[in-house]
């Protein structure tokens, strides 16, 4: 949450620090600011809103310099006013942060008692005033910052600019992630290298408790003791096309229709090479990706990503009969749930960056087998602090609702389970080269349930008008259930909650009546006939019925439902991965009819990086 950058630059620094402010703007979009040090004057522009804001404001009142700092942001303490936006400032030194001071209430009565007085409600505004006071005492900017992180503590990323310094900033890194780039004569900051793209490939990340003295010739960057640290300078690969929308009016558009190409590569991937020396692909998972001793495993993650861990639950014990436990990392946490060195904790997130998964992971850490993330961020803190990492592969995800990193993440936990299957002696070679055709199937009929998109498009305009939506499934498909319901809400901001089948007759069913349309994900399995019961259950109250179904099961429903979707028939066990497709554009193509912020939903970001 929150998004920030520093330049130190050849050129003027505000279109540099908006541009990378654009690629940060996944991370929050409740104001946005710039400051700058020209002439050795440090002086600020702030807007509420998103960015395009911002932008306006710099037309006419401009900005020079080529030093500064930005900052979009996701509002925690204070709301979207121009007062609370960053750079937050006092007397010589300008802050941006991403994060919680979980202190800040103590440090400001010190700082008001002091006669420091705060102007903002946010927790930022008070880490300038402890730099101020520190300043007053007579320290020089390094001095001041390195006093004042000693003070903070909770999560963070800082980048600190000063008036009359026009070659310095400090960066500090403690639970936020924090990139330092590497130009030619000049140094940038970002909170990930995406931002950076633009500027720079060389890229040193911070590490926990790290902080930097920047300069155009470089960065001096010291551990949590203050001891001379060395980080290597890596060179990150992004490609820039991947993050422009490509002709399609919405990121999420974009990503969804992705989905056939990213998750072909991605099981090209891991399934290269081939068991019989040529046709059939074999699993090609990394090297620790082997379960022989591993009795159970917990599957840990938050929103989408959890979901995603829970239809995997129903796969590593169906095919590999793996003890499965799932949790949501803000509880898991929390409940301190025993854990066994025989197991394995595996954590998905998609930015690889989520706090509560993260701590989640540090919990976990040292009291199991083997710490794996499932990440699509390879660089990320999850990915680093984990003993084994598999990349998801999903590319870029901009769209602040999550659609192709979830079936990337589904596509990777279920390669994971087939290895588990193999390893614990549950699968044999045919019915690996099963499964795995199967999943190789999934591009394709994936393309076809594309091909949907102008028929739900059609129904989109109806459930735009409901108030409630229920979205019903069994098996693997009732967390697909729980997931179709997130995305709608999430974009359209229709009430819509995702239940088992069996499990409405034991309360919600009294939500039924004619204005409540019920989204049935069925694909004919072994349950579908249970289903079916279960959705006459709905229509006897006059519940309005959207089924989607293959063929087979449309036609053994038989009549009385509101309206029909047809899938391709797939193997019944990884059908979720292609239900997300309609469920996806279900909630697309609602919130397109409710005119809403399809890529940026309201109060929502895409990385959340506060407990
Ligand atoms: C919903 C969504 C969120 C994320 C959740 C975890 O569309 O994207 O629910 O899945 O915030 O984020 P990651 O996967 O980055 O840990």
């Amino acid at each position: 949450m929150c998004g920030i950058v520093g330049v130190l630059g050849n050129h003027e620094a505000a279109p540099l620090l908006v541009e990378a402010l654009k690629r940060l703007e996944y991370r929050g979009y409740d104001s946005a600011g710039i400051a700058t040090v020209n002439n050795g004057q440090l002086d600020r522009r702030r807007a509420v809103g998103k960015l395009v804001n911002l932008s306006d404001l710099l037309v006419h009142e401009p900005l020079a310099g080529k030093a500064g700092i930005g900052h979009t942001r996701w509002a925690t303490h204070g709301a979207a006013t121009v007062s609370n936006a960053h750079p937050h400032k006092a007397g010589p030194v300008a802050v941006v942060h991403n994060g919680i001071i979980e202190n800040f209430r103590d440090l400001r009565e010190q700082l008001a008692a002091a006669g420091y007085a705060q102007e903002s409600q946010t927790d930022t505004e008070t880490v300038a005033l402890l730099v101020r006071q520190a300043m007053d005492a007579g320290a020089g900017p390094v001095e001041a910052a390195r006093q004042t992180l000693k003070r903070l503590h909770g999560a963070f990323a800082l980048c600190f600019l000063f008036d009359g310094q026009e070659d310095l900033l400090i960066a500090a890194r403690k639970g936020s992630p924090l990139a330092i780039g590497h130009g030619t004569g000049e140094m940038f900051v970002g909170s990930d290298a995406i931002a950076l793209a633009p500027m720079t490939d060389r890229i040193t990340y911070l590490e926990e408790g790290d902080w930097a003295v920047i300069t155009r010739a470089g960065a001096e960057i010291f551990d949590d003791h203050d001891r001379r640290a060395n980080r290597a300078e890596t060179r990150i690969q992004i490609d820039a096309t991947r993050i422009e929308k490509a002709g399609y009016k919405h990121f999420m558009a974009k990503e969804i229709a992705e989905q056939p190409v990213v998750l072909a590569a991605g099981l090209q991937h891991y399934t290269q090479g081939s068991a019989d020396g040529g046709v059939n692909p074999a699993l090609h998972l990394p090297e620790g990706v082997d379960f022989t001793g591993v009795d159970r495993i917990v599957l840990v993650a938050c929103g989408t990503a959890s979901y995603a861990c829970h239809v995997a639950k129903y796969w590593f014990e169906a095919l590999a009969g793996l003890p499965c436990d799932i949790d949501i990392a803000s509880e898991f946490r929390y409940r301190e749930p025993p854990l066994s060195p025989t197991q394995w904790a595996v954590f998905v997130s998609q930015s690889g960056e989520t706090a509560d998964t993260l701590a989640a992971l540090r919990y976990a850490k040292e009291k199991v087998a083997r710490v794996v993330s499932v990440v699509n961020v390879p660089t990320s803190s999850i990915a680093r602090e984990s003993d084994l990492t598999l990349p998801i592969l999903a590319g870029v995800e901009v769209g602040v609702a999550s659609t192709k990193a979830f079936t990337s993440q589904l596509m990777v936990l279920a390669l994971m389970a087939l290895k588990a299957g193999v390893d614990r002696g549950r699968l044999d070679a045919d019915a690996l080269a099963g499964h795995l055709a199967a999943l190789h199937a999934l591009p394709g009929l994936m393309n076809h349930a594309l091909g949907q998109s102008a028929e739900i498009a059609k129904l989109a305009e109806e459930l735009a008008r409901a108030q409630d939506i229920l979205f019903l499934g069994r098996g693997p498909m009732y967390p697909m259930a729980l997931e179709g319901a997130l995305k709608l809400k999430e974009i359209s901001y229709i009430h819509a909650e995702g239940y088992a089948s069996g499990e409405l007759k034991h309360g919600p069913i009294a939500l039924i009546d004619a204005q409540v349309p019920v989204i049935v994900l069925a694909p004919r399995d072994a349950l579908f006939d249970k289903t079916v019961s279960n959705m006459q259950e709905v229509m006897a109250r006059h519940g309005k019925v959207l089924l989607i179904s293959d063929a087979a099961g449309l036609a053994e429903a038989g009549s009385g439902t509101w309206a029909t979707l047809t899938m391709p028939a797939v193997d019944a066990i990884f059908a979720p991965i292609l239900y997300a497709v309609p469920a996806q554009l279900l909630a697309y193509h609602t919130a397109i009819a409710k005119g809403t912020d399809v890529d940026q939903p309201r109060n929502l970001a895409k990385s959340v990086t506060v407990e």
